[in-house]
């Protein structure tokens, strides 16, 4: 497979097989196509980025070797790099490029088999486009035999009208392969040695060429711009929204559905409009998610509720569990069967026993919490000291009532059905059932209101309103004001100053 270029019609710094498709890199994409061959080994030829591209071929776990074509000099160079990679191998080469993303198993085997079949040299794939602009036109002689394939740039007017076109898909015996590879010349427009002259070469020594029309050719186009990419994007999230409504999962909306190449969603479930699926996301069956959702290698139980407006990263939520509206589950947050998680609550790193509920305002993060316990709303896990990075966990029991606007100063423990009174801010460890509160008696003071609005109507205006207000603190931002009238008392003598502290 050839994945060396830059691809300079995507205008970017990336290697164009690094641009993502369904949020994975477009090189992923004919690997596990090839993969599903079971060839006896895959050769990965890298150049631009090669690191990186490396990387995101590995990151496939497939058993592949990575060949490094330093200097892009066309794809028959590429080609001729991955040569001493195979070896002493004797048998077919399939040669694809890492720039087509959409080609199946189904197909590579079809080039295969009809390879094998007709007993061919070197078997290619064809297909016809309405507009081939920018793809080899294929060749034929008066008997309908392959001749050659002529690029774009360097094919003339009546060529260019030919319709016939090369998906850069091929399988050549490997004997016939290498010492053709070696009498490639770079005698063309864009003065690099191609790898579809193999055609033209192996046709005139005589080597028998067959060839497969696809039906089907939006399958092996290739992505040179971003214009295609989008379109790939389009077509992709189609066939795979198409997918999981044949294995019957409803889309409100399949347009604003996104669903990843590797997720996969339960019968039965509801999918509300403007959702992302990414990454290794599973949803169970008879799942409902209301709307407008990012789920990152989410795990959903069955019948679990997203209400409206959820992002999840690394989340497992179990069977029967309400989400949102407004809830943020970030990477290791764990949770057990009918959890309630509600608005605007944070969550990480947090293990929720069964029926455990956090319905408002909430950050849990890096705590464990046993089954049937409520948290009230404005209840904060503070983990993180400030200044070591150090993060302390938080436990609490099972059963246990956390009262509104509570704050649990790790590292700490509430143990089974205790209580934790409203405001309370626990700093050390609270007993099985107890009940723990922190609270600074109220101050009432009866009749204040009044005589604070009196004491404003027998002040004549802003500055002395100032000079009263209760906190010391605003009274001291505010006194500017006085002090500017005093300044100005002393530029203008016939001023007076006004308000109770003269
Ligand atoms: C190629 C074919 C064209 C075919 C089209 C199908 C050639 C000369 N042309 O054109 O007939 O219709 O694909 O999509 O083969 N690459 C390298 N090293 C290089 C150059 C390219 O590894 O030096 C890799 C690229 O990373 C890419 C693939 O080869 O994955 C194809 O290269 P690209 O430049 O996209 O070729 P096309 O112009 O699309
Ligand atoms: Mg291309």
């Amino acid at each position: 497979m050839l994945a060396a270029g830059l691809g300079t019609r995507m205008r970017s710094a990336r290697a164009k097989v690094l641009h993502e498709l369904g949020g994975r890199p477009l090189v992923r994409y004919p690997l596990a196509a090839v993969a599903g061959l079971e060839p006896a080994r895959i050769v990965v030829v890298v150049g631009h980025q090669a690191d990186e591209v490396r990387s995101a071929v590995l990151a496939s776990g497939l058993p592949v070797d990575t060949v490094v074509q330093a200097e892009q000099r066309g794809t028959g160079h590429a080609a001729q790099c991955a040569v001493p990679a195979l070896g002493d191998f004797d048998g077919d080469v399939l040669i694809l490029y890492g720039d087509v993303p959409l080609v199946t198993t189904a197909t590579l085997r079809r080039l295969r088999d009809a390879h094998r079949t007709e007993g061919a040299d070197v078997t290619l794939l064809t297909m016809r486009f309405a507009d081939p602009t920018g793809y080899g036109r294929i060749l034929r002689d008066d008997a309908g035999h392959v001749r050659s394939i002529v690029e774009h740039r360097d094919a003339s007017p009546e060529e260019r009208a030919i319709t016939e076109v090369n998906p850069g898909l091929y399988c050549v015996r490997s004997d016939v392969l290498v010492p053709l590879l070696g009498e490639l010349r770079a005698d063309n427009a864009q003065g690099e040695l191609y790898l579809t002259d193999v055609v033209g070469l192996a046709a005139r020594a005589g080597h028998t060429i067959a060839s497969v029309e696809l039906e089907r050719p939006e399958e092996v186009a290739g992505i040179n711009t971003r214009a295609e990419l989008a379109q790939m994007e389009a077509t992709l999230r189609d066939e795979t929204t198409r997918r999981w409504m044949d294995a019957g999962v409803t889309f409100e909306d399949p347009a604003t559905a996104y669903v990843g190449p590797d997720v996969t969603i339960g019968r039965d479930t509801v999918i509300g409009p403007n959702v992302v699926l990414r990454g290794a996301t599973r949803i169970g069956e008879g799942c409902r998610i209301d709307g407008t959702a990012f789920l990152v290698d989410t795990m959903l139980g069955a019948r679990v509720h997203l209400l409206f407006a959820c992002s999840s990263d690394g989340a497992a939520i179990g069977d029967d569990a309400i989400i949102g509206p407004f809830a943020r589950l970030r990477p290791g947050t764990e949770l057990g069967p009918r959890v309630h998680i509600g608005n605007f609550v944070e969550t990480k790193k947090a293990v929720v026993g069964a029926g455990t509920k956090a319905n408002h305002l909430t950050y849990l993060g890096d705590c464990e919490i046993g089954p049937d316990t409520n948290v009230g709303a404005g209840t904060i896990t503070c983990n993180y000291d400030g200044s070591t990075g150090k993060k302390s966990k938080t436990t609490i029991g099972a059963r246990v009532q956390i009262g509104s606007d509570v704050q649990l100063v790790a590292p700490v423990t509430v143990h089974d059905d205790a209580y934790v009174g409203a405001g309370t801010t626990v700093t050390r460890d609270v007993p099985a059932g107890a009940l723990v509160v922190t609270r600074t008696p109220p101050r009432v003071v009866e009749g204040w209101v009044n005589r604070r609005r009196a004491g404003a109507k027998a002040r004549p205006a802003a500055p002395a309103v100032a000079v009263k207000a209760p906190k010391p603190v605003k009274a001291r931002a505010k006194a500017k004001t006085p002090r500017a009238a005093k300044s100005r008392a002393v530029a203008k003598p016939r001023g007076r100053r006004t308000g109770r502290r003269s």
